[in-house]
């Protein structure tokens, strides 16, 4: 595997020729910060996305656990996002997703895997979700947040819009409704278009921002012009991935080389 280093908007890049290379690099990038949270405080506080890019890294993880090399007993999770409503029975929820590539396969505590939760009453929504905000703060913070991106330039399910950066940067963890693209590029799980879920709760911008390491990888052409744009484009919520360059000293991001053909 040839791996090239670049920087963008402060930004590492590591360009990486295939889609497979991405995903062991990513799962080798959350080892390593996993195993220096250990070393440091005797536990890790991990932030994990879903979607159809990191499940091959989990299947990395997983094979990491079987080995012996990596046990989940002192690591704490947050995932990203939860579609609204939903049953975690539902095999179309994020939880069922994180059970089915990652936390029945490893010795993760079951009140130590936090998902949000998309069977709570809408009154309580807001509630749940500033909880959540609370609970990765008094876990002393996350110490690696995985990202995906969306074809849009989404990040979890936080999505393009017209509110300033200085706006956008301090959004926390909330209900949301669901994008157009975003919608078109869940219809296929769905079954149909008219069939997805329109609306999520998703961690916010500011929770992510807050994260003590990043890693944010994209494999597909389909990625390309989103990926440019968070790079090298100029911090807008119109592409909620470029505010990533507020932050841009702990951000790794991990791509391939259809999803860098749109770079300088
Ligand atoms: P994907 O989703 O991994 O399914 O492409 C990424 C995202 O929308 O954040």
């Amino acid at each position: 595997m040839s791996m090239q280093e670049s920087d963008y908007s402060g930004m590492k890049v590591l360009l990486i020729p295939d889609p497979e290379s991405v995903y062991l690099t990513t799962a080798n990038l959350l080892l390593k910060a996993i195993e220096a949270a250990l070393v440091y405080r005797g536990r890790a506080v991990v932030g994990l996305a879903t979607g159809s890019t990191p499940a091959a890294v989990y299947a990395h993880l997983v094979e990491r656990h079987r080995s012996g090399y990596l046990s989940f007993r002192n690591i704490t999770t947050y995932n990203l996002d939860e579609y609204y409503p939903i049953s975690p029975l539902d095999p179309k929820s994020y939880r069922a997703y994180m059970h089915n590539h990652l936390f029945s396969h490893v010795d993760i505590a079951e009140n130590r895997a936090h998902v949000l939760d998309g069977t709570v009453p809408e009154e309580f929504a807001a509630a749940h979700a500033a909880e959540f905000d609370h609970w990765i703060d008094a876990d002393g913070g996350l110490d690696i947040q995985l990202l995906g991106i969306g074809k849009n330039g989404h990040i979890a399910f936080n999505e393009p819009s017209r509110l300033s950066v200085a706006e956008t940067i301090r959004l926390p963890t909330r209900l949301v409704e669901l994008h157009p693209d975003t919608r078109a590029a869940a219809a296929r799980e769905f079954g149909g278009l008219e069939r997805v879920i329109p609306r999520a709760l998703t961690m916010g911008v500011a929770p992510i921002l807050a994260a003590r390491s990043i890693v944010i990888l994209a494999t597909g052409a389909h990625k390309a012009d989103a990926v440019a744009r968070a790079l090298t484009g100029a911090m807008t919520a119109l592409v909620p991935a470029s505010l990533l360059q507020s932050v841009a000293h702990k951000v790794t991001w991990v791509i391939d080389a259809a999803a860098a053909e749109r770079l300088p």
